[in-house]
């Protein structure tokens, strides 16, 4: 079978390369492409012919408009890569009979209450990015291509910037530092997503009636706070030079840090279908945050 993964150089995408590899033959593009391929979602139809042209029995969509603020200032880019492109590769592969993998996000809802949400709660974008994603659902679902559909929170990975890396740098310069403590959710590392998609994807090509929408993420939930004070706090029981006192991390409202973009409060997803569903437990969000903290911190 060939699998083609768009976006592979993305915090998700990068690991998928890993998880995907031993599903099948793998075609894995970023925005440039390859020869004769096209991997821009900024011109749908160029990835239609891409699509055409590979001819997969899995496609995995890991690229996306995701500069959350940015994506207020261009909504008509933030759509056509969140919402146009996913539409279109869907169209492609219900053409081709083939199982379309794509990510969302708990920015589709409104951030109300503090209950976990569930995959058939009412959205409520708050955010460009977070309308453009449910509208990019809603053009997979429309499409009636085979599909999972997994929406996730807060993704970090050890590649590239992270909240954890910034907080370890400011945490090292600076005597004190105000982090968010009304929002919740829970970081959801890539390496978690990438492992977890490719082992869905398998036992869905096989069972088909389990295609549908999943809320994945990793177990427990946290604020950016609280996930502040345990990144810095295991980098500092590591030896790690720390300037700030941990009394000295303080909590502040997110009216504190105006930003283009409303972001969610509750951002907590209930992951009971997909681990019913695909058999799964997932972990806690402390272990995959400190696997990540201990790579970077051996790096
Ligand atoms: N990050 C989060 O906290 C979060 C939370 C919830 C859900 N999600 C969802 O999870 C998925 C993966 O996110 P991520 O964190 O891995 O994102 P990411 O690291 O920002 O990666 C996005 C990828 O999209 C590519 N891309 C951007 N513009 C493109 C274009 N015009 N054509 C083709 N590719 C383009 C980027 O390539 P270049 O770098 O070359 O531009 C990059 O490889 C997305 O669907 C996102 O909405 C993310």
């Amino acid at each position: 079978m060939k699998i083609l993964l768009l976006g592979k150089n993305g915090q998700v995408g990068w690991e998928l390369q890993r998880s995907l590899a031993p599903l099948g033959e793998l075609i894995a593009l970023d925005h440039d492409g390859a020869p004769g391929l096209s991997g821009d979602f900024a011109d749908p139809e160029s990835l239609a012919a891409t699509v055409r042209a590979v001819a997969p029995g899995l496609i995995v969509n890991a690229a996306a408009h995701t500069a959350v603020d940015k994506a207020e200032s261009e909504p008509d880019f933030a759509r056509a890569l969140n919402a146009l492109a996913p539409g279109v590769l869907a169209r492609e592969a219900a053409a081709l009979g083939a199982l379309l993998v794509h990510y969302s996000t708990d920015y589709v809802f409104d951030g109300s209450g503090t209950a976990p949400w569930a995959e058939d709660a009412a959205t409520g974008p708050l955010s460009v990015y977070g309308r453009t994603k449910c509208e990019g659902e809603a053009l997979i679902r429309q499409s009636g291509c085979r599909h999972l559909i997994f929406r996730t929170s807060w993704v970090y990975a050890a590649r590239g910037g992270n909240f954890a890396r910034t907080m370890l740098k400011l945490a090292a310069e600076r005597d004190a530092l105000s982090i968010i403590d009304d929002q919740h959710g829970a970081p959801t590392g890539a390496e978690l997503l990438a492992d977890v998609s490719a082992h869905a994807a398998r036992m869905t090509l096989t069972q088909p009636a389990l295609a549908g929408t999943y809320h994945l993420a990793a177990g427990g939930t946290t604020t950016w706070h609280a996930y502040a004070r345990h990144v810095i706090a295991f980098a500092r029981a590591r030896g790690i030079p720390i300037q700030v006192a941990a009394d000295a991390i303080r909590p502040v409202p997110t009216s504190a840090f105006p930003t283009p973009a409303r972001r969610p409060a509750n951002s907590r997803l209930d992951t009971t279908k997909l681990q019913a569903a695909f058999g799964l437990t997932l972990p806690p969000w402390e272990q995959g945050v400190e696997r990540m903290l201990t790579e970077i911190l051996t790096n």
